[in-house]
Parts: structure tokens; C-alpha cells; sequence
């Protein structure tokens, strides 16, 4: 970098009161400062003193809107879903629709060790998460006559692992055009008393991922959203890699999201009813005349757990992560800088500029910032919000064990597996707490639905702790 130009960047970076982020710039080789200054060009150092202003000095946390109202759910009867599913059907047959998924999340909670989809989720043969959704998309393509895209958002920490996981796989069977990879953006780690910059060391900012609401903007930089433009993709099939259960491309939700009457085609998300008060998923609301969530730790306890005069939840709209956005939507969206940033007060290890050494904090001293998905909601003119089941659509896989982990979601899977077999005759064995017993996965290369089962070969019986896999 010339003279001029790191004069320039210095004053920047000083015009934001981070002058401390060159403050080693001189001691720095060549390959450092090249890496400093193109990762200080991903910051949006104009934005900063806002940012720090709002999340640090002047940050106090919120308290949830005074006219919170349940959301407005839509509950398809069979006849309205058949005409939704039509409608859905030609979308998809017309080429129109792409699978999203999210996957930058580090699976911490989980503790595993690699990108969080290629943890073995299924119950008899453990077939990675990424594996299920690309089953459930090349059955997809085979169901429709047209290859669906699928668009995988990683993050700086596991893209390369991915990347390789995919390639290891053969791209899972999937033709190399129909899969695009690419990874969110980062922010840097505010220090929670002053509001500067964390660095991780003397030419290296501390970042973290801008959260999936960066989706958004990655789905831009990356040409993803440019490519859905040019090939004709209206709506964008969002879902995270946590859960192996939704059906990817989902006709019925298509032509709710594509029927005027329910929804403007800007932005759409299934919602199950929450099974407790406690349980850890956001909620849709009303706010006003908008649509938005509010996450579980937001959601004041007496909220949660009021109850309408049939003894019902009110609000008990469960997020389940699984939406719909038109691509003429996200394009706005990216126009705009309105989806806010949620702070989280995290312990950041950091390198001390003044005194030249690296700390490990014992309390959270750092400010992470991210962006939600569902923020978009709000953002849109007439959001639905589509009521599904739960036994079909969401057993995910968050923690180690107890609930949302791998063995809830394996036997949720069971469970659905068993009762589609059920439907078609076979005695599946099941406990007294209505569980099956045995472990059964169908692959939706075999049977997307119960319905399809007819033609395969089916035993007569699944007995408790036997394995059945199609
Ligand atoms: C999330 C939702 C919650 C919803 C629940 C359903 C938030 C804040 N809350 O909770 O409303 O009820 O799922 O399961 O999202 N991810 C990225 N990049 C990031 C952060 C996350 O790609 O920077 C991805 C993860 O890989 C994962 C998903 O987003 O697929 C969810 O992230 P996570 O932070 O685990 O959300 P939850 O707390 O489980």
C-alpha cells in the first residue's frame, strides 16, 4: 500500500475513533498489512460510531413492544391446501424456486467439531444433514422435471471444511452447477466499555459472523442473488441446516406465499404451535400492523406463558426458521440498511495494542454483532404465517442431548417414518408413551409422503428396537 493511501485509511479509521486498529501498522510485514487493509475494507467503518453509540455507550436492552398481538396464522383446510399446492406445484415446475440453507452457524452447543451439516442426523444410517436436504432436493427435481438450486451460506470458520465435505461427497450426486457455496460476512467485536475495535492480534481485527440475517447481503456479494435473477428463481426456499425434517421445496407453502390474497410474495414463515411456555423458540407477533418475531429471550415470562380463554397459549406462534422470500424482496432489502443489528455480550480473547499482549477475559468484556432473518418480516408489506406440524417439520438438532438434540430428532424422525408406514398397513411398534420403538428413516428419494409407499416393499411388521431404512 502507497504512502498516500494508508494516510488515507488512517484518517478513517481515526474519523471513527478507531485509530488504535494501525496502532502496530509499522511493525507489521507486507502480507500482514495487505491483510489488515482488505479485512478492515469488509468493515462498515462509517457505520461504526452509530454502532457503538447504540450497542455499547447508549445500549439498553429493550422491552418488548407495549402492543404485542398474537400473529395472524393461516391454517389451510385440505381443500385450500390442494389449490396452495397447485398453484405451488407450477412455481416449482416453472423453475422458479431455489433451496437456501443457512449454515454458518459454529455448532458449539452441539459440540461438534466440523461445519454443523455433516453431523449424522438420521436414525438407522446417520447420513449427514447436508446429504438429507440434498436427497430431498434431487427428489424434488426428479418430482418436478426441472434441476432446483441450492444456495449454502457458510461461514469465514467452516467454508474450506464444507467445501471439502461437499467435494468428498460428490456433491452428493447433485450436478456441480445446481450447488453454489459462499460465506457470510463478519463483524468486528466491539470492546463492551469503550466501544473500540478488538483486535486479534497486532494486524487483525477480532470479527465474528454478522448472524444469518447477513444472509442477505452475502446472497448479493457473493452473485448468488444475481445468478436467481438471471436464471429466472422468483423465491428463495430459507431453512436452517439444524433441521432435517421441513420438506425443502414445499408446494403447498409456495402458493400460500404466491397467493395475493395471503400474502404479498415478499416474505412467508411456517410456524408450529410452541409445545411449553419455556420452550426455546421465537415467536411471531403483531406489532402494530407489522409481523415479527420476537425471540425467546425477549418474550417476558408472564407473556409466555398468558393463555387465551380456551386455556391456549397466545402466543404460541413457534419460529421454526423455515421461510420464503422473493428474490425481487432480498434485492430490496440490499438496496436498504433498515434490518437491525441485536447485540450479544460475549467473551472475546483479544491482543492489547498498549501493552503488546494477548488476554483471555475472564468475564464477557466483548460486543458481537448480528443480524436476524426474521427481521425482514416487518419489512414486508403482507408476511403469512402458515401453521404446520411439528411431527413433520421440526425435530431439530441444537444440543447434545435432552431436547433438540440428536437423539429427540432421531426419534421424531422414527416417529413420522413409522406412522407414514402405519398408514400403509404395517404394524409399527410403538411404547406406551406412543413412541415407536424401532428406528426408521425413508429416504424422500424413496417416498416424499406416506402416499408413495405403496409401490415399495414394505414388511409386515417393525418390531421394537428392530431398523428399517428405505
Ligand atoms: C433460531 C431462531 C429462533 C427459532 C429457532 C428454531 C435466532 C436468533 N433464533 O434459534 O427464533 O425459533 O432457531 O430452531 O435465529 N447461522 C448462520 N450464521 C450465523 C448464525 C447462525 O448461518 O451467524 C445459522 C446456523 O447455522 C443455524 C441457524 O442459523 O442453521 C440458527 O442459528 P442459532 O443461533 O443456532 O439459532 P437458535 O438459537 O437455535
Amino acid at each position: 500500500m502507497c504512502p498516500v493511501e494508508i494516510d488515507t485509511l488512517k484518517e478513517r479509521v481515526a474519523a471513527c475513533g478507531q485509530s488504535h486498529v494501525l496502532a502496530c501498522w509499522d511493525t507489521l510485514d507486507p502480507g500482514r498489512q495487505d491483510a489488515l487493509v482488505h479485512q478492515l475494507a469488509t468493515v462498515p467503518l462509517e457505520s461504526i460510531p452509530d454502532l457503538v453509540e447504540c450497542h455499547v455507550h447508549g445500549y439498553a436492552a429493550e422491552a418488548p413492544p407495549s402492543d404485542l398481538a398474537p400473529a395472524v396464522v393461516t391454517t389451510p383446510d385440505d381443500s385450500m391446501a390442494a389449490e396452495f399446492s397447485s398453484r405451488g406445484e407450477t412455481i416449482i415446475r416453472e423453475g422458479k424456486v431455489a433451496a437456501f440453507t443457512v449454515a454458518g452457524g459454529q455448532g458449539t452447543r452441539l459440540g461438534w467439531g466440523g461445519p454443523k451439516g455433516t453431523f449424522p442426523a438420521t436414525p438407522v444410517s446417520g447420513k449427514p444433514l447436508f446429504r438429507v436436504f440434498a436427497e430431498q432436493i434431487e427428489a424434488a427435481s426428479q418430482r418436478w422435471g426441472t434441476p432446483i438450486r441450492w444456495y449454502i451460506m457458510t461461514s469465514e470458520a467452516n467454508d474450506a471444511a464444507t467445501r471439502s465435505f461437499f467435494a468428498d461427497n460428490n456433491w452428493f450426486g447433485l450436478s456441480r452447477t445446481q450447488v453454489m457455496l459462499f460465506p457470510q460476512g463478519m463483524m468486528p467485536c466491539l470492546d463492551a466499555a469503550s466501544g473500540s475495535m478488538l483486535m486479534d492480534g497486532p494486524g487483525r481485527l477480532a470479527m465474528s459472523p454478522d448472524g444469518h440475517g447477513g444472509a442477505i447481503a452475502a446472497l448479493e456479494r457473493s452473485g448468488a442473488l444475481e445468478q436467481m435473477e438471471m436464471l429466472g428463481i422468483e423465491h428463495v426456499s430459507y431453512f436452517q441446516v439444524d433441521n432435517p425434517m421441513p420438506p425443502v421445496i414445499d408446494p403447498v407453502f409456495l402458493g400460500l406465499h404466491a397467493d395475493p390474497a395471503y400474502s404479498s410474495g415478499e416474505m412467508s414463515s411456517k410456524m408450529v404451535p410452541k409445545i411449553s411456555p419455556a420452550e426455546k423458540v421465537g415467536v411471531f407477533c403483531r406489532v402494530g400492523s407489522k409481523t415479527d418475531v420476537i425471540e425467546y429471550s425477549d418474550l417476558p415470562e408472564a407473556l409466555q406463558s398468558e393463555t387465551d380463554a380456551d386455556g391456549q397459549l397466545r402466543f404460541d406462534a413457534g419460529n421454526i426458521a423455515v421461510h420464503l422470500l422473493g428474490v425481487e424482496f432480498i434485492r430490496r432489502l440490499t438496496a436498504g440498511n433498515e434490518m437491525p443489528w441485536h447485540r450479544a455480550l460475549k467473551k472475546v480473547p483479544y491482543y492489547d495494542t498498549t501493552r503488546g499482549e494477548r488476554i483471555e477475559p475472564d468475564e464477557p468484556n466483548g460486543v458481537k454483532l448480528e443480524r436476524f432473518i426474521f427481521d425482514a418480516l416487518p419489512l414486508a408489506t403482507k408476511p403469512a404465517i402458515l401453521r404446520v406440524d411439528r411431527a413433520r417439520e421440526f425435530a431439530p438438532i441444537k444440543n447434545a442431548t435432552g431436547a433438540d438434540s440428536p437423539a429427540s430428532s432421531r426419534q421424531a424422525q422414527s416417529d413420522l417414518y413409522g406412522g407414514w408406514m402405519e398408514a400403509r398397513g404395517v404394524d409399527v411398534a410403538r411404547g406406551e408413551d406412543g413412541h415407536v420403538l424401532a428406528d426408521i428413516e425413508i429416504s424422500p428419494l424413496a417416498a416424499m409422503g406416506p402416499g408413495e409407499l405403496d409401490a415399495a416393499d414394505l414388511p409386515e411388521r417393525v418390531g421394537p428396537e428392530e431398523r428399517f431404512v428405505l
